[in-house]
Order: structure tokens, then C-alpha cells, then sequence
């Protein structure tokens, strides 16, 4: 047997883990140790700083709720969130990349007629989403399922102004028929911060970082036999675009959005989502 040391800190941890664990724990947790212990021997963390890291991640899961989940937002203002996200979704060329998820989806949205739509509060400059689904051919999709949401033209969702806004402002699920179209109504979306009011927002401050997000409409894609796409549209001439709090943003993910002359909307953005099949 061997007493922890400084200097065999990570052999004694690890050694600790028994046969029984499955090998995939054993890896996550052996890499885990040892990333943490090069961590703290190379920044020769203090007492003070322990104490600070402690209070920090007690005062983050305090923070969560069913509404509220600090400890993914986070880990999104870390990079986490997208790395662990690309890893996960490396796809050809051409199919259309994923981004960050975030907390303001809700499952289960009003189904909608192309053309309709979202949005309820009649607030914002109106906005046409027009293009297809398509796979890597270029053949239409035809049944996918594109669920949109984005903020209000006050820069919230829905889900952040109960009893403000209506539960289905800015949101709705379309359904691509044989030649792989959408068309809906929504606004052209704001910018807007983050929930920065708890210990990420706090962490950022100290960081000297913003914690904004440049506008962007959500999209959840889904169709038999091909992959879920989760993903935004950005608005490319945000103030914001190059800084996005949680890294969200990729060159191919911002759309035109351009303004419309006598038309029924006052801008227009056309996007096609290519699809990558399962498997
Ligand atoms: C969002 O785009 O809705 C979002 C993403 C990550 C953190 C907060 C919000
Ligand atoms: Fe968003």
C-alpha cells in the first residue's frame, strides 16, 4: 500500500478504482483525476481559492430549478457545451452543422400551417423564413418536422415571461411536404444576454466577458432515417456575432436576412437545412 503524496497523487486515486467499475467509468474517471490533479499542481491552487471554488459550485447547483439549469450554462459558457457537441455531430460536407441547444425549447409545440405565424404578441419587425429540407443530394425531405422558437422583440422567450407572454409566442412545429418546403412568419430576432443574474453571470463579469448572444432564430430538425439537427440562424450583422457568450455561432450558420419592399413581411431570410442520414 502507498500514502498519498504530492507527487503519486494521481497513481493513488486512481488505483483506488475497483474491477467491478465498467471500463468506460474507469477511463472518464482516471482522465478526469489526472486533469484535475495537473490542474491544481500547476496552478498551485490555494486554501483561499478551494474555498472560493467550493462556495462557487455550492452557490451554482443552488441556483438550479426546474426553470433554471446553471450548471449547463456553465458549462455552454465554458466551451463545453459545444465542444462535447461537435464531437458528437461531425458530419460531411455540405450537411448542415449543429450549434448550442439552450434552455428555452419547449417540447410539444402547436403544430402550424406553412405560412402561418408564431408569432402572437404582434411585437417586432416581421420576418419570412422560406427554404427546404433537403439530404446530401439535394433531394427533398419530405415529413420532417422543423420545431422553431426564438425570443420576443424585447429579447425573451416565452418560458422567461410567464403570465407576459403567451406560452406559445415565438414557437410552433412545421411539416415538409413532397418538394421539402417551409414558409413561416416570425420576427426578426434580438440579441440578447444570457441569464447572468446567478454565479455564471457573476463568473463572467470577473472575466471581464459579455454575456450576450447575437440574434438567431432556433431550429430542431427531425425526419425518419436521418439525423436530429439542432440548430440556430444568425443574424450576420449583430454586434455580437464574434463574441457569442456561448460559442454558438458558425459561418454557415448565419443567414441573409434581407429587407422587403411591399410584401407582407418587412424582412425575409431563406435557409435550406441539409440533412445527414442515421448510420
Ligand atoms: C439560447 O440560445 O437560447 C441559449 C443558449 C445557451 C444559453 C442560454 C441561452
Ligand atoms: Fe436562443
Amino acid at each position: 500500500m502507498r500514502y498519498f503524496t504530492e507527487a503519486n497523487s494521481i497513481e493513488v486515486v486512481n488505483a483506488r478504482i475497483d474491477d467491478s467499475a465498467s471500463p468506460r467509468l474507469r477511463q472518464v474517471m482516471t482522465a478526469l483525476v489526472r486533469h484535475l490533479h495537473d490542474f491544481v499542481r500547476e496552478v498551485e491552487l490555494t486554501q483561499e481559492e478551494w474555498d472560493i471554488a467550493i462556495d462557487f459550485l455550492t452557490r451554482t447547483g443552488q441556483m438550479c430549478s426546474e426553470q433554471r439549469q446553471e450548471f449547463i450554462l456553465l458549462s455552454d459558457v465554458l466551451g463545453v457545451s459545444m465542444l462535447t457537441d461537435a464531437i458528437n455531430n461531425r458530419r460531411p460536407p455540405g450537411a448542415t452543422e449543429n450549434t448550442v441547444f439552450g434552455p428555452f425549447h419547449v417540447a410539444d409545440a402547436p403544430m402550424r400551417q406553412m405560412g402561418d405565424s408564431i408569432t402572437l404578441d404582434g411585437k417586432g419587425e416581421t420576418c419570412l423564413y422560406v427554404g427546404r429540407v433537403l439530404d446530401l443530394d439535394g433531394n427533398p425531405v419530405a415529413g420532417a418536422h422543423i420545431d422553431v422558437w426564438s425570443d420576443n422583440a424585447e429579447g425573451f422567450y416565452s418560458v422567461q415571461q410567464p403570465g407576459i407572454q403567451e406560452k406559445w409566442n415565438n414557437r410552433g412545429i412545421f411539416v415538409t411536404g413532397a418538394d421539402g418546403k417551409y414558409e413561416f412568419i416570425g420576427i426578426k430576432p434580438v440579441s440578447y444576454p444570457i441569464p447572468d443574474d446567478g454565479p455564471v453571470g457573476k463568473l463572467l463579469a470577473a472575466l471581464g466577458r459579455h454575456p450576450h448572444r447575437p440574434a438567431h432564430m432556433h431550429f430542431l430538425v427531425t425526419a425518419p432515417g436521418y439525423q436530429r439537427l439542432v440548430t440556430h440562424t444568425f443574424v450576420g450583422d449583430d454586434p455580437w456575432i464574434e463574441s457569442d457568450a456561448v460559442f454558438g455561432v458558425k459561418s454557415t450558420l448565419i443567414a441573409p436576412f434581407e429587407k422587403v419592399r411591399d410584401g407582407r413581411t418587412a424582412w425575409r431570410s431563406h435557409y435550406d437545412f441539409v440533412l445527414t442520414p442515421l448510420g
